[in-house]
């Protein structure tokens, strides 16, 4: 793969990075009912990791000799904690793929840093969404 090309989706992922963020802050905002504290406090925590991984890529795009966005991907609109729940769940399986693909593309390239360091990141992705998944196995309806 071309440097070029690998600048282009890292700065692909660094959009996610910064969308999840939004994401996850807008909803902490947004959850109702008795389990607001919780829920609340769980997409708030999620913004630290998302926001390390953001930090991570920002640094790799500029060493690679790229120039990092600074345009967030679009956060889907969601108005129940359920439909909430359910979007972050697709975002964060969207990122352990994403980043599956792309440490397999680092190694390609000759970059064993940073495949290590996305396959850290695919631990942490896969965390989010596991979690997740058991907050909405035995959600009411
Ligand atoms: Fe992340
Ligand atoms: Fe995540």
């Amino acid at each position: 793969m071309e440097k070029q090309t690998l600048i282009e989706k890292l700065n692909l992922d660094l959009a996610g990075e910064f969308g999840a963020i939004i994401q996850y802050l807008t909803y902490a905002a947004k959850v109702t009912g008795p389990y607001r504290p919780q829920l609340s406090q769980f997409f708030l925590t999620e913004v630290a990791d998302e926001q390390l991984h953001a930090q991570f890529l920002a640094n790799k795009i500029v060493a690679l000799g790229g120039q990092p966005t600074t345009t967030p991907r679009p956060v889907p609109p969601a108005n129940t904690n359920r439909e909430m729940l359910n979007a972050v769940l697709a975002a964060e399986r969207q990122a352990t793929s994403d980043y599956t693909e792309r440490a397999k593309q680092a190694e390609e390239f000759g970059d064993k840093g940073l495949a290590v360091q996305l396959e850290d990141m695919v631990r942490d992705e896969s965390g989010h969404s596991e979690e997740t998944e058991r907050i909405l196995r035995d959600w009411p309806l």
